[in-house]
């Protein structure tokens, strides 16, 4: 399917890889949720496991992070940032072969990761788990898709470059940076490596690569999708251009700093400990300007949000991402994290910034793009749009309210003691007061995974409508 408008001599862009991709997002979307839904019921029923290596939470949990933000994550940005290339610049994508390499490349490492995981074989790092030879692989899958984004960009046909794609920009390039350097490693075997690094210095390189995994891949990218769908979505221009400059030079230059704040009190140096706090407490401020500048695209159309859910999807999502770097900077306070540290409240934020941010802003642009990539007049049910945005929102909140409840519960129990200097409550007796909170948290992930499965049929009903002449949306 290809978008052609040759009477104005606007360029046929390159859909095929997006459609692929979407169609992929949806699918790596219920594939990954599901597994997390698994290791959330394992966490209320620990025999979930069958007896099964392959089964057990530690197997799993990895599988489930690596499938949300790597094949659903992964395959939304690749979808959006190919698609909104070539919108802004009004090219066609520079080579079908290379970006089609970068969609089955990408679809083998996922395919690789969800054999290797489950079946034990991992570096020890997260988020970066996957071994040498697949993380050889993802180097080549990403220079591929550098060459395919940038010399786009090279053969625009607009004399400015949208901000969308700078965020886009600078996410591929910081993850390329990072993904190299985090897994510098030793081969011993074709499926063991050992880093190069070691000690503390192979902390502060994992966590400065896992804090920018969130900051480039997690928030940069995310934004690229936010500075082009909202306007788009809500028919208006982004509320402040200039603000959105400032927003992406502010954001790119501090959120490499902020690492450290995942190794309060350990064997790194206590000045390093002391600047990550400091970053991660400036940060709050691009951050906030961010969702501002996205949120107030709707002045003036608030209206719409009454009968739009594809936008109450975005604008919500930019709610969340708010409120998950409000979170953030306060659980980067060291006595703040000497509580939170260890705790569901650590899994409550990221599920507030996973859930309510990267994967409803992702909802929102799968479904705008859906009727335009597949050239149909509309989506197959606004209804049932409306249902998933309900159950997306109730299961977000009933997630990180019983993680915010469980991680106070969890903090303040380990951290009572007697009078004779003895501690309090055994850490058997903070897993059964945990134990409701699971069973929230189940429940909240389930209702997520069912409103993706609404998703899943009405893009299916959407792809089969009958095909209208492709227009300029
Ligand atoms: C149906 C939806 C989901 C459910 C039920 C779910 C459940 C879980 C569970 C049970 C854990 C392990 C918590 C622990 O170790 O105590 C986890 C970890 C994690 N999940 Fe999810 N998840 C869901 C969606 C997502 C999405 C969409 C993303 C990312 C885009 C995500 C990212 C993560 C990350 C990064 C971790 C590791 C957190 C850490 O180490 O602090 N999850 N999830
Ligand atoms: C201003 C922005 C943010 C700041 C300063 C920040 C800060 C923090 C802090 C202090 C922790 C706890 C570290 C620990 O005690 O181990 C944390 C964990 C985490 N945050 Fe954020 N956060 C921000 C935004 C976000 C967003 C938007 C997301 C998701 C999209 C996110 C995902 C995560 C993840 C995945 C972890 C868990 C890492 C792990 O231990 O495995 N953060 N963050």
């Amino acid at each position: 399917m290809q978008a052609a408008n040759s009477t104005q001599n606007l360029p046929v862009y390159n859909y095929k890889v997006v459609q692929q991709f979407t169609i992929m997002t949806v699918v790596w979307g219920i594939v990954g949720m599901l597994v997390g839904v698994i290791i959330a019921a394992q966490l209320v029923w620990p025999d979930l496991h069958f007896n099964q290596a392959w089964l057990s939470f530690g197997r799993l949990r990895p599988l489930h992070t690596n499938a949300v933000i790597f094949a659903f994550g992964g395959c939304a940005l690749f979808a959006t940032s190919f698609y909104v290339v070539q919108r802004t610049c009004q090219a066609r994508l520079i080579s079908d072969t290379l970006a089609s390499i970068v969609f089955w490349g990408w679809q083998l490492v996922i395919l690789l990761a969800a054999i290797s995981l489950p079946l034990g074989f991992t570096s020890g790092k997260e988020y970066a788990e996957l071994e040498w030879p697949i993380d050889i692989l993802i180097t080549i899958v990403w220079v591929c898709y550098a060459i395919v984004f940038f010399g786009t960009i090279m053969k625009r046909r607009t004399s400015h470059i949208y901000v969308a794609n700078w965020f886009f920009a600078a996410f591929i390039i910081t993850v390329a940076v990072l993904h190299i350097v985090n897994s510098m490693a030793i081969p011993v075997t074709l499926t063991k490596s050992y880093s190069v690094y070691a000690g503390a210095v192979d902390a502060m390189v994992q966590w400065w690569y896992g804090h920018n995994a969130v900051g480039f891949f997690l928030t940069a990218g995310f934004l690229g999708i936010m500075y082009y769908f909202v306007p788009k979505q809500a028919e208006r221009p982004v509320y402040s251009y200039r603000l959105s400059i400032v927003h992406f030079w502010a954001l790119i230059a501090i959120y490499i700093w902020a690492g450290p704040h995942h190794l309060h009190y350990t064997a790194l140096p206590d000045w390093a400990q002391s600047l990550g706090m400091v970053m991660s407490l400036i940060l709050l401020a691009p951050s906030w300007g961010g969702m501002i500048n996205g949120i107030m695209t709707l002045s003036g159309a608030w209206h719409k949000l009454r009968d739009d859910p594809v936008l109450r999807f975005l604008i919500v999502s930019l709610s969340f991402y708010g409120m998950s770097t409000f979170e953030g900077p306060m659980m980067s306070i060291k006595t703040v994290n000497a509580m939170s540290h260890y705790t569901d409240w650590t899994i409550g934020h990221v599920h507030s910034g996973a859930l309510g941010w990267v994967a409803m802003v992702t909802i929102g642009a799968v479904y705008h793009l859906v009727p335009v990539l597949f050239g149909k007049r509309g989506l197959y049910s606004i209804q049932l749009v409306n249902v998933h945005f309900w159950l997306s929102t109730i299961g977000t909140v009933l997630y990180i309210a019983s993680m915010w409840v469980n991680g106070i519960i969890q903090g303040l129990m380990w951290r009572a003691y007697n009078s004779d200097g003895t501690l309090t409550y055994s850490f058997a007796e903070s897993v059964a007061a945990s134990y409701p909170g699971y069973i929230v948290r189940l429940a909240g992930g389930t209702l997520f995974l069912v409103g993706m499965l609404i998703m899943a049929y009405n893009v299916w009903k959407t792809v089969q409508l009958p095909s209208v002449v492709a227009e300029e949306k």
